[in-house]
């Protein structure tokens, strides 16, 4: 559903990516895992039309999309979650969804559903301010916000990223409860996390693919998969 050909992306002079290429198909949970600076977020941007690539192509279910702004690249069905997990903090959760059902034509009550089917928890936070969250909360809620209007694919930029053990469990059951209803890329620094979930695995390093993994073993062995890094 989503194919990235030949994609080079620069900031000012500066290239960012060299010819990545990676293909998802309907259904998959795809991750992205390399270090700092290694260029993922670029890739997510570029995707996500905040990024225009100097070269390559990006198909989304056979379309071009290069070019289009991020606004035309969503209603096509693309989310993008940001790294930063920003919420609307003064506004409560409850507010927080609603905001998002509204460009989507979307229900509001079906928006609010949709988190606390992933995650039952949430219902005691509703009335709250989203700023009173945890960080892990605050990630599920960005989660369900993106999820509203039934989106196809997401790109979700370092969901577990500094959160403690037990919040990434969270995470970790919410994406699995989402496995096959909704494709995902997701990029991600912590190796277990990726071993849990991953159907394929593309290695980011300066830029550029180091190796694409789609066997389970390789997948799970941590030790091969840091080579790449
Ligand atoms: N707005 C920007 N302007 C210039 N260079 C940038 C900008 N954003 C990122 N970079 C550079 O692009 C490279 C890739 O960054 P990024 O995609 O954020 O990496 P990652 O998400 O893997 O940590 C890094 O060298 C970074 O310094
Ligand atoms: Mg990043």
């Amino acid at each position: 559903m989503l194919s990235v050909t030949g994609l080079d992306v620069a900031y000012g002079n500066a290239m960012a990516l060299h010819g990545i290429s990676m293909e998802v198909e309907p259904g998959q949970m795809v991750f992205v895992a390399g270090r700092n600076g290694a260029g993922k977020t670029t890739l997510f941007k570029s995707i996500a039309g905040f990024l225009e690539p100097r070269s390559g192509s990006i198909l989304f279910e056979g379309k071009n999309i290069v070019g289009l702004p991020p606004e035309k690249v969503a209603l096509l069905g693309i989310r993008y979650i940001f790294q930063d997990k920003r919420v609307f903090s003064k506004l409560t959760v409850r507010e927080n969804l609603e905001l998002a059902a509204y460009p989507v034509k979307e229900n509001m009550k079906d928006a609010v559903e949709k988190v606390l089917q992933l995650y039952p928890k949430m219902e005691k936070f509703l009335s709250l301010s989203a700023g009173s969250l945890s960080g892990g909360q605050r990630q599920i809620l960005l989660i369900g916000r993106a999820l509203v209007g039934n989106p196809k694919l997401l790109l979700i930029d370092e969901p577990t990223e500094g959160l403690a053990a037990g919040t990434i469990n969270d995470i970790l059951n919410v994406l699995s409860l989402m496995r096959g209803k909704v494709s995902m890329v997701i990029v991600e620094q912590n190796l277990s996390v990726v071993g849990m979930l991953a159907d394929k695995v593309y290695m980011v390093k300066e830029g550029k693919i180091m190796k694409e993994m789609v066997d389970k073993a390789e997948i799970n062995d941590k030790a091969a998969m840091e080579r790449y890094l």
